[in-house]
C-alpha cells in the first residue's frame, strides 16, 4: 500500500486506471469505515482496479465551535488498518494541498439547510465540495459511502446525478458496537457514563420504526415520543424526523418507504443515526 500526500503523485499512480475505487473519510477509522473498503473491493468488477481512500479533516465542513481542532488525526494506526484490509492507495493531503487558494467556488446542495444542514450551517455545502474536488483528483469509477450519515449520502448521491459524474455510488450499512451503538469517530469523546447511555438513540430508533411497520403510531407521536424519552435521560435533541427515503422531506400520506432519522447531543459529544422502515399501507375502508 502507498501513502500519498501530493495530488500530483496521486494522479501519477492512477494514471490509466478506469476502474478505481474511492473511499473517502476523515481518518480516525473504525470498522465501519473499513466496511467500506471491503464493499469497494467486493464490487468492482474482475479486472478490479485499485482501491484508494482519502484522509482529510475538511475544516470546511466544521462550523465555528464545533470540534475540528479536537478532532481525533491517526494516520499511522490507520494506514495499518487500511493495509491489513486490502487498500492500495491512501491519499492524506494537507490543507494547503487541498485549497492552495481560497475555495471561493463552492458546491450548493440541496436539502442543506433541512435536518443536520439546520444546525450546521455550511456543513454540507463544505461536504459536496471537498468531495467533488477528491472525485477531481481521483477520478474514481465507484465510490463507497455509508448509511450512518444518510443525508450526506442522500445529498452526494444527488450530486453525482444531476451534475452527471460518472461514478456508481456504493451504499454501506452502519456498522456498529454490540450494544448498538453505531460506530463513529466521535463516540471516543463519550464519558463511560455516556457511552453506556449513548445506544439509547438506536434502541428507540428501533422500537419507532417497528411501530411505524405496525402502524400503531402517527408519525408526529413519533417524534415527540423519541424526543421526551432522550431528553428524559439528559439528552439535548437537535431532530427525531420521520423522512421520506426518496425525497428526505416529510412524506406524503402515500409514501411506505421510510427512514427515521435523529440528531441529539449527549454533554458535549453530537451523535447521529438513523433507521429505514416501510410504513404499513394505509387501510381503504
Ligand atoms: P467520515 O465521518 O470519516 O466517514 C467516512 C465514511 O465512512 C462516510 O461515508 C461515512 O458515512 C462512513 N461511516 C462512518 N461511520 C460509519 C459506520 N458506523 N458504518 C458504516 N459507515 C460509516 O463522512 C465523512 O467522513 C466526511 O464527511 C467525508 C465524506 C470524508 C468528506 O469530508
Amino acid at each position: 500500500m502507498r501513502l500519498i500526500h501530493r495530488v500530483a503523485d496521486l494522479r501519477a499512480a492512477l494514471a490509466g486506471q478506469h476502474h478505481t475505487a474511492f473511499v473517502p473519510t476523515m481518518g480516525n477509522l473504525h470498522s465501519g469505515h473499513i466496511s467500506l473498503i471491503e464493499l469497494a473491493r467486493r464490487t468492482g468488477p474482475p479486472t478490479a482496479g485499485p482501491i484508494v481512500a482519502s484522509i482529510f479533516v475538511n475544516p470546511l465542513q466544521f462550523g465555528a465551535g464545533e470540534d475540528f481542532n479536537r478532532y481525533p488525526r491517526t494516520l499511522d494506526a490507520d494506514c495499518a488498518q487500511l493495509a491489513a484490509a486490502g487498500c492500495d492507495i491512501v491519499f492524506a493531503p494537507d490543507a494547503a494541498e487541498m485549497y492552495p487558494e481560497p475555495q471561493t467556488f463552492s458546491v450548493q446542495p440541496p436539502l442543506a439547510d433541512e435536518l443536520c444542514g439546520q444546525f450546521r450551517p455550511g456543513h454540507f455545502q463544505g461536504v459536496a465540495t471537498v468531495v467533488l474536488k477528491l472525485f477531481n483528483m481521483v477520478q474514481p469509477r465507484y465510490a463507497a459511502f455509508g448509511k450512518k450519515d444518510y443525508q450526506q449520502l442522500f445529498i452526494l448521491k444527488a450530486m453525482v446525478r444531476q451534475l452527471n459524474l460518472p461514478i456508481v455510488m456504493l451504499e454501506g450499512e452502519t456498522g456498529r458496537a454490540e450494544d448498538g451503538l453505531a460506530l463513529s469517530s466521535r463516540n471516543g469523546y463519550l464519558s463511560a457514563e455516556e457511552r453506556a447511555e449513548a445506544p439509547r438513540l438506536y434502541r428507540l430508533l428501533r422500537v419507532a420504526a417497528q411501530q411505524v411497520a405496525s402502524g400503531v403510531i402517527d408519525l408526529a407521536d413519533i417524534e415527540a415520543g423519541v424526543a421526551d424519552e432522550l431528553t428524559r435521560h439528559g439528552w439535548r435533541v437537535d431532530y427525531i424526523a420521520p423522512r421520506s427515503r426518496s425525497t428526505l422531506l416529510a412524506p406524503t400520506p402515500e409514501e411506505r418507504d421510510l427512514v427515521l432519522l435523529a440528531a441529539a447531543h449527549l454533554g458535549r459529544t453530537r451523535l447521529i443515526d438513523n433507521i429505514e422502515c416501510r410504513r404499513q399501507a394505509l387501510k381503504v375502508p
